[in-house]
């Protein structure tokens, strides 16, 4: 499989980072706070949150923000796993959310760097799932069709 070290993060760990960056999120336009955390084989986690721009197009996704701040952190691969929530969380308030197209590709980049799959977490309670990113994304272009 691609990745799943022993001293990854597990899921209930991942998804409880990304609510808590959730909570940084900065989305008065959608009111629909994102959060991401990502899990590195060597257990560095590392989260971002949904940054919305009133010039609506320019907003930057949670999965996004978290990439680059992972790659301004130095880091260029070892992606394990990582958890998507989103909505106002709660009993009523979190919603399923998958990473979008655009994300999904930016994933992309930092996981193919490492030669891995992350596998993807999503929903929070009983609707709790999960697929690989080549799932997600299948017949995808990376790094290593360039390589
Ligand atoms: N959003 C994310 O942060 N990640 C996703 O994968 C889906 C959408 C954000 C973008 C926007 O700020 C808000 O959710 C509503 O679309």
């Amino acid at each position: 499989m691609g990745g799943g070290a022993a001293m990854s993060v597990g899921r209930d760990a991942l998804v409880a980072a990304a609510r808590e960056a959730a909570g940084k999120a900065y989305a008065p336009y959608s009111d629909f706070p994102v959060g991401a955390a990502l899990a590195f084989e060597d257990g560095t986690v590392v989260t971002g949150a949904n940054v919305e721009n009133a010039s609506y197009g320019l907003s930057l996704c949670a999965e996004t923000v978290a990439v680059a701040s992972a790659m301004k952190q130095g880091l260029r691969g070892g992606l394990v796993a990582l958890a998507v929530v989103g909505g106002a969380g709660g009993a009523d308030g979190a919603a399923v959310v998958t990473p979008c197209g655009r994300c999904r590709q930016v994933l992309l980049e930092l996981a193919q760097l490492g030669s891995t799959d992350p596998l993807v977490w999503f929903g929070e309670g009983a609707d709790a799932a999960h697929a690989r990113l080549s799932e997600l994304l299948p017949h995808a272009f990376g790094p290593a069709t360039l390589a």
